[in-house]
């Protein structure tokens, strides 16, 4: 620890070599997941530059409707307006900052700021402020909410707060394509689980994109039911896909009888969102830095039938991944532990199962460098 605070960011970056074949790869190292300076880089130059998921399309059809989020920080509401146009802007009032939206989705006729009852409109519009005659200087079309872009794909809803980031489809790339067949949006909503978990937010990404490598060893319920030699691993654009057909022997009932279909589908696009299909089945990861140390994981389930009859087989599904993640969690922790161990510096990656790892530290390794680069420029 006492060598990473004598190192510069820029040192920390260049110990990672993003050219390396994956069969001479390491893995980011350990400094990235533990450095505060390296999260804020990160929150400046990902979080802040790329497509972000804040809600579900469902959630914000009706003019009025709003879902909030956080994202890189900073206090974000997605709202749809009274002439059908979604926008989403900085969830914070231009008064004295309070947050204007407090609820985390529902329905409202205007946005009322609660703490001095200054009103916005839907497209965020100022439309009044109480007891402001006499105040000089100021422009009510100078003060509506700020805007970031939004756009949905499937049944999520994106913000990015770089305004001149590239469209969410080029974004998304191949990954549009890739996931049609799937169907994600004949899918609906029918709960939500958080989960508080004591490591970087990079642990539970690489934890997820390791193809598989910890299944039969962690996971021994859901192994039963995965052709764990069939499984694949695709990466391309910001996307990896992990993909498994699935076997049903008598093993593990409890995931067997919840887990239908032919195939597991586990996508992940860059750099913090997950969904992972099987067939009738879809839920939902959203990876939330909170600090260098803590991150937030946002699991949303959906079902092809949310109907009270399909009810308990529903809840039972959700458990049955409830377990799934109780032992990723345990694990994520243990690592977050061990890469501030003097005996750790960074690890090789497993050429059949780690390529999606790989490309995830590609993609960061990019941002980050880009970033400060860019950042040092406009220093200078
Ligand atoms: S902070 Fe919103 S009205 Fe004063
Ligand atoms: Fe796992």
């Amino acid at each position: 620890m006492r060598m990473n605070q004598e190192s510069s960011v820029q040192q920390i970056l260049a110990r990672y070599d993003d050219k390396a074949p994956l069969s001479q790869a390491y893995t980011i190292p350990a400094p990235w997941y533990v450095d505060p300076r390296i999260a804020e880089l990160e929150r400046q130059t990902v979080f802040s530059k790329t497509w972000q998921v804040v809600g579900r399309t469902d959630q914000i059809e009706k003019p009025g409707q709003f879902v909030t989020a956080t994202v890189a920080g900073e206090p974000i509401v997605a709202v749809r307006g009274n002439d059908g146009v979604l926008r989403a802007f900085y969830n914070v009032c231009r008064h004295h900052a309070a947050a204007v939206v407090t609820e985390p989705c529902g329905q409202a006729s205007i946005l009322h700021c609660p703490y001095h009852g200054w009103n916005y409109g839907l497209d965020g519009s100022l439309k009044g402020m109480p007891e402001f005659e006499g105040v000089k200087n100021f422009e009510r079309e100078d003060n509506g909410l700020v805007p970031v872009m939004v756009d949905t794909w499937e049944s999520f809803v994106f913000v990015n707060l770089d305004l001149e980031a590239s469209p969410l489809s080029q974004f998304l790339g191949a990954l549009v394509t890739r996931a049609a067949p799937l169907g994600l949006a004949k899918l609906h909503y029918f709960t939500s689980k958080v989960y508080d978990i004591h490591c970087n937010w990079k642990v539970f990404v690489d934890n997820y994109l390791d193809g598989g490598y910890h299944v039969p060893h962690l996971h021994k319920g859901l192994n039963s039911v995965l052709d764990y030699k069939q499984y694949t691993i695709e990466v391309e654009d910001r996307y990896c896909l992990q993909s498994s057909p699935l076997v049903f022997p008598d093993e593990d009932a409890a995931v067997a009888s919840t887990r239908k279909g032919n195939r597991a589908w586990y996508f992940w696009l860059y750099p913090n969102f997950m969904f992972n299909f099987y067939e009738g089945y879809l839920d939902t990861n959203l990876v939330i830095p909170i600090d260098v140390d803590h991150c937030r994981v946002i699991f949303d389930f959906c079902f092809g039938d949310v109907s009270e009859a399909r009810r308990e087989f529903n809840e039972r599904s959700v458990a049955t991944g409830s377990g799934v993640q109780d032992e990723d969690l345990g694990i994520c922790e243990a690592v977050q532990r061990g890469l501030k161990s003097r005996a750790y510096g960074a690890g090789r990656l497993s050429v059949r199962r780690e390529a999606g790892e790989q490309l995830f530290h590609q993609l960061l390794a990019a941002d980050l460098k880009g970033g400060l680069v860019r950042n040092v420029v406009a220093a200078d």
